[in-house]
């Protein structure tokens, strides 16, 4: 889950990075017009672990998007406004918190709060946090939810890191060995999002974010059912060949037995069966959409992007 979105992440092939290749000027005029009825909703973007709301893997793909479906005004979600501490907390933190904070930046800020709704695009562990920001605050509401390699029903492993990635490193060391303390529980993000179907107990007694807003536990949230079935469509994008999250299957909602490798699709839990979030309605108006990329982790061209814009992010 690292280096993703980033300038290697998404658009090593393209080359479409450095900041030469920005445009020098704004494509459009800064001062717009009030939206009409007919311009695109705007679109914020949740980053991954690793990453940081001002990369400029971020910057180009607003370009991208603005080139393909024309105006787009983008909001990167950012826990804090210094970038490397924004990379920070994408380790270290309490979602709850976090989840909290970026409610209120969006519901007080001055152009996403006045419209009529957004839409949200959440890269890796972004994605099921913009999907809990949907479930417990949705104000701004949004319209069309798409996730790229997710961990919907969390992770069965922690990933490996780099020798000399220390930060990765000291927390991994922790995260193992302790992840359902409340000391972890309430500062390590990975932690709170761990699900191993083989001590369910221990996940539905401690987890800090995932096992609520699944809805997992006995006493659901309604409101968080109620307001995921007011999307227009949830789409979730898994990449095919994902070594990265474990297991890629967890961004479809399924799940996979830890010994046997076998796995249960959505449709045969009973997160879906008793429709704990709205998933199994959502289904049934068409409006649930399992999709595929060909790629390891977060690794897609300018082209999934352009498809994903002109069918969820541009006015219809
Ligand atoms: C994309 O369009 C929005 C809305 O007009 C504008 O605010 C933004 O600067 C544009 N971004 C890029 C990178 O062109
Ligand atoms: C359900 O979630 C909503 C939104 O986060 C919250 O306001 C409410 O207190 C929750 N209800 C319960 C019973 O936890
Ligand atoms: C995370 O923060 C929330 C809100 O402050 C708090 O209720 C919760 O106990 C914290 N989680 C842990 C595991 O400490
Ligand atoms: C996983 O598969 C093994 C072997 O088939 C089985 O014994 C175990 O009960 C399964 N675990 C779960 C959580 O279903
Ligand atoms: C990637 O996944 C696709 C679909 O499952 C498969 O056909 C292809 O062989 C895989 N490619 C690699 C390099 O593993």
């Amino acid at each position: 889950m690292l280096n993703i979105a980033t300038c290697i992440g998404i658009f090593s092939l393209l080359q479409r990075c450095s900041a030469s290749w920005l445009p020098q000027q704004p494509l459009w005029p800064v001062a717009l017009p009030k939206p009409a009825a007919t311009s695109n909703l705007p679109l914020i973007i949740w980053h991954g672990l690793g990453d940081n709301y001002q990369a400029d893997g971020l910057r180009a793909l607003e370009s991208v998007i603005n080139e393909t479906i024309g105006p787009t005004y983008t909001y990167f979600v950012r826990i804090d406004e210094d970038a490397s501490a924004d990379r920070q907390a994408t380790f270290l933190g309490n979602l709850t918190t976090q989840v909290e904070k970026v409610c209120e930046d969006l519901a007080s800020h001055p152009t996403l709060s006045n419209a009529p709704a957004v839409n949200a695009l959440g890269f890796s562990q972004g994605g099921q946090f913009l999907r809990a920001y949907v479930e417990r605050c949705n104000s701004p509401k949004v319209a069309n939810l798409v996730t790229f390699g997710g961990q919907h029903n969390g992770i069965s492993d922690f990933q490996n890191c780099a020798s000399d990635d220390w930060l990765c490193r000291t927390w991994t060391g922790y995260l193992k060995s302790n992840t359902w303390s409340s000391f972890v529980q309430s500062r390590l993000v990975p932690a709170q999002y761990f699900r191993d179907p083989e001590d369910l107990d221990s996940y539905l007694d401690y987890s800090n974010f995932l096992a609520d807003i699944n809805n997992e536990r006995e006493v659901k949230n309604s409101t968080y059912k109620e307001n995921l079935e007011k999307l227009e469509s949830f789409a979730m994008y898994v990449f095919a060949n994902d070594t990265t999250v474990v297991p890629k299957e967890s961004g479809w909602f399924a799940e996979v037995n830890t010994t046997s490798t076998e796995v249960t699709k959505l449709q045969d839990r009973p997160i879906y069966k008793e429709d704990w979030l709205g998933l199994k309605s959502l289904d049934k108006d068409g409006k649930l959409h399992f999709r595929t990329i060909v790629g390891g982790h977060m690794q897609f061209g300018e082209d999934t992007i352009e498809d994903v814009a002109k069918e969820y992010f541009k006015a219809k």
